[in-house]
Order: structure tokens, then C-alpha cells, then sequence
């Protein structure tokens, strides 16, 4: 195959980038997993979790992917840290919402937390990513809070999202069937 052909088959796979991009869909098998946890009203302490993660959406810093996201984290103690993700020219710095929320959190001396709500773009199911899942298992969350500008927030729970957390004690890793 020449050079020139094989550049524009590499180009059509690709997906489009760029602040025009249109953020991925989340599969309908995705949906039907996460619509399941939609309740009719969230208590009052997650409402108050999700208004956090809205709030805290604005002040989001993605000039790059124009994709602003707001985390807001409970501590067993009753006390909300919130965070937003913040890019950087140099894109693999970009920090999301949810670990900036937690870490503060930590920062401030909260260790122990139970639930995290996250906010992204109106019209889009967001799923943490791996990275801040772990970082989720790390400190104890146990309820994931899916929102977005518009439309009834989605409940999960995180072995539901990280079945096999990474660990470094072997028998924790027996019980995923490892
Ligand atoms: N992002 C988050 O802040 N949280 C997520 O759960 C997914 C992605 C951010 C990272 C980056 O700034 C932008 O969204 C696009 O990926």
C-alpha cells in the first residue's frame, strides 16, 4: 500500500477533535445500565451534593476539550468539597472534576467519604473514568451520583462501576474471582 493511501484510511478512523467535537454517546447497553438507578427524588444530602457539582461546574477550565465538568464529594462527616476539571495547554494534565474534589477533600483533612455527585454537559450521561474511579475506591465512596444541567440524576454504586478495583492484597483479589 503506498504512503498516501494509507494515511487517508488512518485519517477516516479517526475520530473528529476539537472544541466543535461532538462528545461520545454512551452505548445503549450503557444506558439501560445506568437508567436503572434513576430514582423518582434524591434524598436531600445527594441534592445538596449534585447542586455542589453544579456550582462548581462553572468554574470548570476546559478552553481545550470545551467539555466542563463539576464534582461534588460528601465527607461521613457531613461536609461537601467541591471540584472542577482544569486542562492544560499541554493536554495529558488535564485533571477531572471528580479527583480535584476528592483530593481536596483529603487536603482538608477528610479521608473518609460516602458519596460523590458529578455534573457534566446537559444532554450527556457521564461515567467517571477509570483513572478517578480508582481514586473513588481508594477513600471509600460507595455512591456515585450521575447528573446534568437537565434530566433526573442516575445512582450507582461503585462495584458497580469498578468491580475489580486495583489492590495490592491478594486475598481481595481472590474474591473477584481472580
Ligand atoms: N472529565 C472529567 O472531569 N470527569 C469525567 O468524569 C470525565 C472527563 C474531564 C477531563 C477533561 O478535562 C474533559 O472532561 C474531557 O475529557
Amino acid at each position: 500500500m503506498t504512503a498516501a493511501r494509507r494515511s487517508t484510511r488512518v485519517k477516516r478512523r479517526i475520530p473528529p477533535t476539537g472544541p466543535r467535537a461532538k462528545p461520545l454517546a454512551l452505548s445503549a447497553r450503557g444506558k439501560q445500565r445506568f437508567t436503572s438507578g434513576r430514582p423518582a427524588r434524591l434524598p436531600a444530602e445527594y441534592a445538596r451534593l449534585v447542586r455542589a457539582a453544579a456550582r462548581a461546574r462553572r468554574r470548570a477550565y476546559a478552553p481545550y476539550s470545551q467539555f466542563p465538568v463539576g464534582a461534588a464529594v460528601l465527607a461521613n462527616d457531613g461536609t461537601i468539597y467541591a471540584g472542577c476539571n482544569v486542562e492544560n495547554a499541554s493536554y495529558g494534565l488535564a485533571l477531572c472534576a471528580e479527583r480535584v474534589a476528592i483530593h481536596t477533600a483529603v487536603a482538608n483533612g477528610r479521608r473518609r467519604l460516602t458519596a460523590i455527585a458529578v455534573v457534566g454537559p446537559a444532554g450527556i450521561t457521564l461515567t467517571p473514568c477509570g483513572a478517578c474511579r480508582q481514586v473513588m475506591e481508594e477513600f471509600g465512596l460507595q455512591t456515585v451520583i450521575i447528573a446534568a444541567p437537565r434530566g433526573a440524576p442516575a445512582v450507582v454504586s461503585l462495584p458497580a462501576l469498578l468491580p475489580s478495583p486495583f489492590t495490592r492484597g491478594w486475598p481481595q483479589a481472590r474474591h473477584a474471582g481472580l
